[in-house]
């Protein structure tokens, strides 16, 4: 147990039972304090007592001692509490010889399918896939650290009406320099071409017509010909994955045409379930509680006019699949904010029509924008989306020229090795440090600086820690048996950040927002260097017992560093 809330709360509890059977002590962390009891106030309140009395029958019930250095009532009913040194050198040692560093697993472990990056087959990824794979992949990490079951998916728009003009284009320009096109990742060029015979040849449209009819009825060429495009975009998918470090695979695709044979089952079952409504002939459903802007009934629609079906069946389908045939209780999509509405109708037909059933939930994880620094949408300067790996390219090629300057000793390989973990570092880093929510101005300045809250100074105060492990040589062997000195101020608040780890993990999950977990590490990499500035560790007339004290503290916050480094999904090289 390693976040010291949960010890106090333990301690306060049998006091606050004695008062009220399960009154919650309600244990926060504190900026006057270490940390603060807030469970006095609402309790007094329930009981038609003074806070202060009940704040003091409180104290007067519990022993302290080996776990508060001082404890005071404040304003109201507060109770204020500092951790005693002896404590937190305890939970500090724990942390040290637990190799989860302290962090719970989940109370209880669930199945997890996370929805994440989803590109569209034949279609460049761009800034806002960016966004979508990073977190994705982060959160992936987080649950499966956590101790939940995580599935990957990635569900990639290969299925549609534009199948149709993409064959056509591939059969006019021959397979073989489609094929070497498509790999080398100029997805937007062929879908432009494509765009343009669809809209300037008449005979092109109604080729391409009848191809999505030959492609939905399953004709063998037809598939043939869909697999070559699907094939080299998942190729080419999966080479951006690699140099962006997620852990999507190829087999955690599962695009939209997978769940091409339950449609009609949906359809069917939506059907017998009374709530499908033929609406201007196509066939939609009305779940309760949306309108559009004129106040009408908002509909989905499951099949449309012309009878294929939509976006909106495949979804509905993917959930079925995700808790039948997964037996998946959390549903996580990592989508971008305007499809808010869409998935939650979506959500609300599937719970109407028994699909969808508690334990069972869905959740949304949206995210906003990445902007250029003119503040609108990020693109390049001839107004067009910017490529992925034209993006990383450059981050990878800045982040060389800095190390260049920071560490000449660096050379080679070791340079560029060091040179992609920074780039894509300051790439993802720049990502999920910001509130997801909220819309970021990407600029490769502000992310690859060494200051401030970035990858590079948290991989950067990463560095350092190894190199003093290094350079302590034997004496930082064998650290498991010390339990730190906390005698300095900033040993104290370097192990009071160190034992965080847990509730930072634990509230990053709970929010599904990784930018609680950067800014945490962000406050352990300043508090590493006030406590480095205030505390020699090395230097010479370092009293023995007080180095390795000090070794001890290093270790720690180098290994959580790296922890927290791996859960985000960025590399923590050893130098740079
Ligand atoms: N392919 C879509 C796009 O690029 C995103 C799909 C999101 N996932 C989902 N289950 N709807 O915009």
């Amino acid at each position: 147990m390693a976040d010291p809330a949960l010890a106090l709360t333990e301690l306060f509890r049998p006091a606050f039972d004695a008062l009220e059977p399960g009154a919650d002590p309600v244990v926060r962390p504190s900026d006057r304090a270490d940390y603060q009891v807030n469970g006095v106030l609402p309790l007094a309140k329930r009981l038609g007592r003074n806070p202060r009395d009940v704040a003091q029958q409180v104290l007067d019930a519990v022993d302290t001692g080996g776990v508060c250095a001082a404890t005071e009532i404040a304003g109201p009913g507060f109770i204020n509490v500092t951790l005693s040194a002896d404590f937190l050198a305890a939970q500090v040692h724990a942390q040290a010889i637990d190799d989860r560093l302290g962090v719970r697993r989940a109370a209880s472990p669930e199945r997890v399918v996370v929805d994440y990056s989803a590109p569209n087959t034949a279609k460049e990824m761009h800034v806002g896939h960016l966004r979508t794979t990073i977190i994705g992949d982060a959160l992936v990490r987080l649950l499966s650290f956590a101790g939940h079951t995580v599935i990957r998916e990635n569900h990639v728009g290969d299925w549609g009406l534009q199948f149709g003009m993409l064959i056509e284009h591939l059969v006019d320009i021959g397979e073989a320099s489609a094929a070497a096109e498509l790999s080398t990742g100029d997805l937007t060029a062929f879908y432009r071409q494509a765009k343009q015979s669809f809209d300037a040849d008449d005979a092109f449209k109604e080729r391409a017509r009848e191809r999505v009819v030959l492609l939905q009825a399953g004709d063998p060429e037809t598939r043939r010909l869909w697999h070559v495009l699907v094939d080299q975009s998942d190729a080419y998918f999966q080479q951006v994955y690699d140099r962006l470090g997620v852990l999507l695979r190829p087999e955690d695709t599962r695009g939209e045409s997978a769940y091409n044979d339950l449609l009609p089952v949906v359809v069917d079952d939506l059907a017998a379930a009374g709530l499908l409504v033929a609406d201007d002939g196509a066939m939609c459903v009305f779940p309760p509680g949306f309108t559009g802007r004129d106040g009408q009934p908002q509909p989905l629609i499951v099949k449309n006019r012309n009878g294929g079906f939509g976006y909106a069946a495949t979804d509905l389908a993917t959930v079925r699949d995700r808790v039948d045939r997964l037996h998946a209780t959390w549903l996580v999509y990592v989508v971008g904010a305007p499809q808010a509405q869409h998935l939650a109708m979506v959500w609300k037909t599937c719970e109407q029509a028994g699909w969808l059933a508690a334990p069972a939930r869905a959740v949304h994880v949206p995210f906003g924008s990445v902007l250029g620094e003119d503040r609108k949408m990020y693109r390049t300067r001839s107004g067009d989306s910017v490529k992925l790996s034209d993006l990383l390219d450059e981050a990878v090629e800045q982040a060389a020229a800095k190390i260049a300057e920071a560490n000449p000793t660096i050379v080679g390989d070791e340079r560029a090795t060091v040179a992609r973990a920074i780039g894509i570092g300051a790439v993802k880093y720049a990502d999920l440090s910001n509130d997801r929510i909220k819309d970021y101005v990407f600029s490769f300045e502000r992310m690859l600086a060494f200051e401030g809250n970035t990858g590079p100074y948290i991989q950067y105060a990463h560095a350092r820690i190894s190199k003093i492990l290094r350079d302590a040589g034997d004496d930082a062997a064998d650290l498991a048996g010390v339990v730190p000195s906390l005698a300095e101020p900033q040993e104290r608040a370097l192990a009071k950040a160190l034992v965080g780890f847990d509730a930072a993990v634990h509230d990053t999950i709970d929010k599904l927002g990784p930018h609680r977990l950067c800014t945490y590490l962000f406050d352990l990499a300043q508090t590493f260097t006030s406590f480095y500035e205030a505390c020699p560790v090395l230097r010479a007339g370092v009293p023995e017992d007080v180095r390795r004290s000090r070794l001890a503290l290093c270790a720690v916050t180098q290994r959580v560093l790296a922890q927290a480094l791996q859960l985000l999904g960025l590399e923590a090289p050893g130098r740079m």
